[in-house]
């Protein structure tokens, strides 16, 4: 396994995703920096991360019998693989906030950017992009984070856990490429944030709705039970979750 260490970059995703473009990689070749100068997050937000507390890596992957509309069975797999190497560290009151962050005591300590290489209308590979605060102990209010450190109270080796991640991230692609999808779904679901309790969403207008998630559609729209017992699914775009 190939893992390119670098001091500081704009964004490991980007370097990675030029680098894969020049050249034949090999499944999960790693780029992970100490410093990103333009850490992306998703929605075209930034990811924030003190310089060397935290791992910013990210993961190139060929993806190989997955169809295009059932891409988030790779944000169903890093998630598990995540939520599995914190709950391997003994970090408390784990959850999956969909589509893809990992909460602890309500707070989030890990964010997945993914961003798909797709040839002829079939998905090529992948660069699946990590942030997990790691040893940061102080963030902005606003965002409300954690980290494996605020969590368990000690100091983490970056590498140890990125490796641990790695084996995990292994074996829930293992069970993808076998076809397991159904399993993996049911795992995904059994860890979501505010499954089936009383929760208040904001549509796309801002407007705010209750309604009780129930799981995901095959393609990972958040399947919702509204008032007068409707089942709505909703995309990223027409949904956030409050509380
Ligand atoms: C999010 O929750 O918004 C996703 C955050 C993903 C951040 C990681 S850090 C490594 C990789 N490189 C980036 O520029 N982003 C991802």
């Amino acid at each position: 396994m190939r893992i390119i260490k670098l001091d500081a970059i704009d964004s490991t995703n980007t370097f990675l995703k030029e680098i894969s473009s020049a050249d034949t990689l090999e499944d999960y070749t790693i780029v992970v920096a100490k410093q990103q100068n333009r850490g992306r997050g998703q929605m075209g937000k930034v990811w924030a991360s003190n310089a060397g507390e935290n791992l910013t890596f990210s993961v190139f992957k060929r993806i190989s019998n997955l169809q295009f509309s059932n891409q988030f069975y790779l944000s169903i797999v890093t998630s598990l693989a995540l939520y599995k190497t914190l709950k391997y560290y003994n970090v408390p009151n784990l959850f999956v906030k969909w589509p893809n962050d990992i909460l602890s005591a309500n707070k989030k300590i890990a964010g997945i950017l993914i961003e798909n290489i797709v040839k002829k209308s079939k998905l090529e590979y992948s660069i699946i992009g990590i942030g997990l605060n790691v040893n940061q102990t102080e963030f902005n209010d606003l965002i409300s984070a954690t980290s494996l450190k605020n969590s368990c109270g000690r100091t983490f080796d970056l590498d140890e856990v990125m490796h641990k991640f790695i084996v995990e991230f292994k074996i829930a692609f293992k069970s993808l490429d076998s076809g397991a999808t159904e399993a993996l779904k049911a795992d995904y679901e059994s860890k979501l944030f505010r499954k089936n309790k009383p929760s208040t969403f904001k549509n796309a207008e801002g407007n705010l709705f209750s309604g009780f998630i129930k799981g995901i559609s095959s393609s990972g729209n958040l399947v919702l039970l509204l008032e007068d017992e409707i089942i709505e699914e909703f995309t990223l775009n027409e949904i956030t979750l409050l509380y």
